[in-house]
């Protein structure tokens, strides 16, 4: 089925005319009543998170596990619970305003396509999507409809990432010709699909966690919960996982759009799963913060990132285990992943930063309350009091770029070129990778 039959097919579901539910008319003094689909793992913390906020009335949750839907039912007994976010949307459309969607990345898009077209502000999970032709569908709906939208990357509202935005903008190393970024983490994984069919706990709908994926025979533990991430019908990989919070930062502040070019050292695709290790290197066009092209190289898996001399700190000090380095023309940006503030390095020497004269008051130190402030700007966009700053317009940009990587993965070591006005490789064997087709479940 393709995306169309799909969305089609939502649109009978909800029979309920176009009435735009959230923006700037919500009114005022009401609830902003949401749905969670996805409540265990990520989707519980993001569950907790709304939960929070005095304006959130929980009203429906859906899981494809019954363990983790029984549990999200325990703490918010009033809601109603679903398997089936199809059924979920239907049966609530007139109920829900905003939709959460904390899914495994193939589920993604489909489910917030669907709350798209029934005109539901959505809070999605990152990445975006599972593919760069959704990313952008996304993009396009939330812009025709004019919904709130906010991709779940809350550190991008955390202090120390909004500090870094600012010296760079700044021109505090001046225009910036170079980054580098790292995360030894690895998801990646060099099997064979399981070959034994085996028995899919009671607990688990295993045809609605495929969702539109292609069928797999269930493992225990293989795909569900959380390894998904390494397999290429259901995840992105690292860079789909560390990838998107620490491309964030350097992404937002230098303001880039997709890059010309992508190549990614890694070993030869399987087919399967994503390679252990990725060395990406991409080019993108100058902004007003960079010199004429920027060079962005990210590196992930055991080891990451390789020896390079824009890694070395003063004093030979060890990088962090994660993060980022700007090179600009008067020193470098390093921004440690994370709550650490950014430093500043010229000449091989930290420097004295005096970042209160940045707006932003004094560095803060508190995961809990750092991390509601994205969710919290989520629901206070929809009440019409502020505008979120990672909407599917940003969010789909960034999650291109990390799926460029992803497909370079596909053709170890060629550099492939993207056309972004035309959404297509100059290379053509590359583009049966940027869309995706759906089954129907
Ligand atoms: N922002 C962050 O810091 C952060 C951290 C972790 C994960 N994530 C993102 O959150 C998402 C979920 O990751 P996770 O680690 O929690 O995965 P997980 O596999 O641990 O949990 C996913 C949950 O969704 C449920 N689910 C799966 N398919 C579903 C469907 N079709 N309908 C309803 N529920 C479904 C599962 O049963 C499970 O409860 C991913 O997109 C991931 O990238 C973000």
């Amino acid at each position: 089925m393709n995306k169309r039959d799909f969305l089609k097919s939502a649109a009978t579901l909800a029979s309920t005319a176009f009435i735009p539910s959230v923006g700037w008319a919500f009114p005022k003094g009401k609830k902003l009543r949401t749905a969670h689909i996805g409540v265990g793992g990520m989707g519980g913390e993001d569950l907790n998170a709304f939960a929070s906020h005095k304006s959130v009335d929980i009203v429906a949750l859906c899981d494809v596990d019954s363990i983790a839907l029984d549990f999200a039912k325990s703490k918010h007994p009033n809601a109603k619970t679903f398997s089936d976010y199809r059924i979920l949307l239907k049966t609530m459309v007139d109920q829900i305003d905003a939709v959460i969607v904390s899914t495994p990345d193939h589920t993604h898009a489909p489910a917030s396509l669907m709350a798209m077209d029934l005109n539901k502000a959505v809070y999605c999970q990152k990445p975006l999507t599972h593919s760069i032709s959704e990313a952008r569908q996304m993009a396009q709906m939330a812009l025709k409809k004019n919904l709130v939208t906010q991709m779940g990357i809350q550190v991008h509202s955390f202090y120390d990432y909004k500090l870094a935005t600012l010296l760079i903008q700044s021109g505090i190393i001046g225009k910036v010709n170079c980054v580098r970024a790292w995360s030894p983490k690895n998801w990646g994984y060099d099997g064979t699909p399981p070959k034994k069919v085996a028995p899919v706990p009671a607990n688990l709908d295993w045809n609605l966690w495929l969702g539109t994926a292609k069928k797999h025979e269930f493992k225990e533990g293989h795909y569900h919960p959380g390894n998904w991430r390494k397999l290429i019908d259901f995840g992105c990989g690292t860079l789909g996982d560390m990838g998107v919070h620490i491309f964030d930062t350097p992404y937002n502040a230098l303001a880039l759009d997709v890059p010309k070019t992508i190549k990614n050292e890694c070993r030869p695709p399987n087919g399967y799963g994503f390679p252990e290790n990725n060395k990406v290197t991409y080019i993108f066009p100058s902004t007003k913060y960079t010199s004429k092209e920027l060079k962005w190289v990210w590196y992930d898996g055991a080891g990451a990132p390789a020896k390079h001399n824009d890694l070395v700190l003063p004093d030979n000090e060890e990088l962090h285990e994660q993060g980022a380095m700007f090179m600009g023309e008067k020193g470098k940006l390093y921004l440690p992943h994370f709550q650490e503030l950014p430093k500043l390095i010229v000449d091989g020497m930290y420097q004295e930063l005096d970042v209160e004269k940045f707006g932003l008051g004094k560095p803060v130190r508190d995961y809990e309350s750092e991390s509601k402030k994205h969710y919290y700007e989520f629901v206070d966009s929809c009440l019409g009091k502020t505008n979120c700053s990672a909407p599917f317009s940003y969010a789909s940009r960034l999650t291109e770029t990390i799926l460029l990587g992803v497909i370079a993965g596909r053709f170890p070591g060629k550099t492939l070129h993207w056309d972004r006005q035309k959404s297509r490789f100059i290379e053509k064997e590359a583009n049966q990778f940027i869309g995706s087709s759906y089954r129907d479940f």
